[in-house]
């Protein structure tokens, strides 16, 4: 995989992004454009935020950092523009198609795709999901005691949890509903999660994205500016922030692979990932993003991830849900 990066710049090098033998452009660092070099040292590659500096308020994203999309002033004016950029580059597929990832910009692949949702490799693990939601705890209780209106309540996920300051997602309750309970807290990239996860999400599909960032309480501004300056941040060897990828590069090629815009991400995880073999979690993508430019991942389920999902999560507001999802 590393030397495939390797090689894949040295190809950059040698054809500077001229020689491209597909109607789509290849990505390479040598093509991203002087204008979207700059930026602060605040933002720039693998500093973290501090969150002292940011204070508490929003900090707009320059042109400078944002390749080609100058971001607002509030986050209403970032999602607009957001969904506003992706629809321009974008003015064939409907709206609500962005949920497919790149199946909704390569009508080859999405034939594949289509072909393969007809016996979904990802049913196993709804059906051993609703097993382990009608299966009682130890002590009794179920999944059910902790989310009363369960189980379709994915679109209630992430929020901003008040009392403990900090971003709640779907899998921190369930591991919070299991310490309550007294049960084992249970891994965040796969296995037993991705399929109690898969069950949620398949009962919530057709809910639509609501995030709310509450306006009475800073420190929720504050995780989602974290999040958004997380998505913007140069870093790794390729030196590449989310951004450079997934929104000034969508639709171009990586190596062998078509690079899907951003709108609509978080929709339909987890998947099953024909590469993985199995199933995974959003944050496990996230994982394999930050290494696939030779930078450090994160926790899953730590505040990097949960704050970016956040502002990933929020950027698409108005969007159904459809997971659990099926990729390449
Ligand atoms: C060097 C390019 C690159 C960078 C940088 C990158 N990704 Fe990706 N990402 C990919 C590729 C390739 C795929 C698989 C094809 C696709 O769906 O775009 C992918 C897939 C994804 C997916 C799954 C899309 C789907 O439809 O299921 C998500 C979510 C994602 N990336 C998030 C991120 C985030 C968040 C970051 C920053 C931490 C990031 N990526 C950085 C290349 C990149």
């Amino acid at each position: 995989m590393n030397k495939l990066i390797i090689l894949f710049m040295v190809l950059g090098l040698i054809y500077g992004g001229v020689a491209s033998t597909t109607p789509q452009e290849r990505v390479s660092p040598e093509a991203i454009p002087d204008a979207v070099q700059g930026g602060t040292a605040m933002f720039n590659g693998d500093q973290p935020l501090n969150m002292q500096e940011l204070g508490h308020r929003h900090v707009p994203i320059r042109q400078s950092q944002s390749p080609g999309m100058g971001f607002g002033d509030i986050p209403q004016e970032d999602q607009m523009i957001w969904q506003d950029y992706f629809q321009k580059r974008f003015p064939k597929v409907p709206k609500a198609d962005f949920i497919n990832g790149v199946y909704a910009i390569d009508p080859v692949s999405r034939a594949n795709w289509e072909a393969i949702e007809e016996f979904p490799p990802y049913e196993m693990a709804v059906s051993n999901g609703e097993e382990m939601w009608n299966t009682p705890f130890a002590n009794g209780k179920g999944y059910r005691d902790c989310f009363p209106d369960g189980p379709a309540v994915a679109d209630k996920y992430p929020y901003w949890g008040r009392e403990r300051g900090q971003v709640v997602t779907l899998p921190l309750a369930i591991n919070e509903c299991r310490a309550a309970n007294g049960e084992g807290a249970l891994k965040y990239k796969k296995g037993p999660i991705a399929d109690i996860l898969s069950y949620i999400q398949f009962m919530s599909r057709g809910q639509l994205t609501k995030i709310e960032i509450p306006a009475d309480d800073p420190r929720a501004l504050a995780a989602y500016e974290q999040g958004k300056h997380f998505y913007f941040a140069r870093r790794g060897q390729l030196n590449f922030s989310c951004a450079h990828c997934h929104a000034l590069n969508a639709g171009n090629l990586l190596r062998s692979e078509l690079l899907s815009p951003a709108l609509g991400h978080t929709t339909h995880f987890p998947i099953y990932r024909s590469k993985w073999g199995e199933m995974g979690t959003l944050h496990r993508r996230f994982f394999s993003c930050n290494k696939q430019v030779r930078a450090k991942p994160f926790k899953a389920q730590g505040e990097k991830y949960r704050n970016l999902e956040y502002f990933l999560t929020y950027m698409q507001n108005g969007l159904p849900l459809n997971g659990p999802g099926a990729r390449k």
